[in-house]
């Protein structure tokens, strides 16, 4: 049954990969540092005093956000990855959210940061939180670069939000359309021009 939606998410990548498109930028590089700035006082603030903060990004929309994180923070961090998907290289959620690759490291008794790139239904992130919480961690906040709260289908929302957008279909700083434009410095908006 997994096999046979992820064929037809492929299917539904590849078609919508050739309608023709352009991307309006919405957040600018300059905004998107400004805030990361801004937030990291606000994490700093919160695990001030920490033997270590485990950071963990969900894979793989948000490698762009914790990059510039950890960066930012004047706090000893430890980087760990989980990789969660809701959405293949379709447009909807799948609703269902799958585990792809669990942490390297054990979370127990730890202070951990959860970087999720943007919380739409947000399946992914609660999904995640639950499972995290159920390992034991001292403390477990989570951080979202964006929130689209209109989409939203289960109660969740992460502690620190970078920016509330509109229901707009986003690309870039990590986040994709059938897996491109992840490397863009801006958050831009798809416009389908065809
Ligand atoms: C996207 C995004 C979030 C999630 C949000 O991940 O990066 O993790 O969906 O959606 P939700 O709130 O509706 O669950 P995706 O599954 O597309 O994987 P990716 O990060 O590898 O692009």
């Amino acid at each position: 049954m997994t096999e046979i939606r992820n064929v037809v998410e492929k299917i539904k990548g590849d078609l919508m990969s050739e309608r023709p498109y352009v991307i309006d930028e919405m957040i600018s590089a300059k905004a998107i540092a400004a805030r990361v700035e801004e937030l990291c006082k606000n994490i700093q603030s919160e695990f001030v005093g920490t033997d270590k903060l485990i950071v963990v990004g969900l894979l793989r929309g948000s490698f762009v956000f914790i990059a510039d994180l950890v960066r930012e923070l004047d706090l000893p961090v430890e980087v760990d990855f989980l990789e969660a998907s809701s959405y293949g290289d379709g447009m909807e959620s799948s609703r269902e959210v799958r585990i792809l690759k669990d942490l390297r490291g054990a979370i127990e008794g730890r202070d951990v940061l959860v970087v999720e790139d943007i919380v739409d239904t947000g399946y992914t992130l609660s999904h995640v939180i639950s499972l995290l919480k159920s390992r034991g961690p001292a403390r477990l906040m989570s951080i979202a670069l964006l929130d689209k709260p209109s989409r939203r289908e289960v109660e969740v929302k992460a502690d620190w939000t970078g920016f509330e957008i509109p229901d707009e279909f986003v690309v870039g700083y990590g986040i994709d359309y059938a897996q491109r434009n992840r490397n863009l410095d801006h958050i831009g908006k798809v416009r389908f021009t065809g």
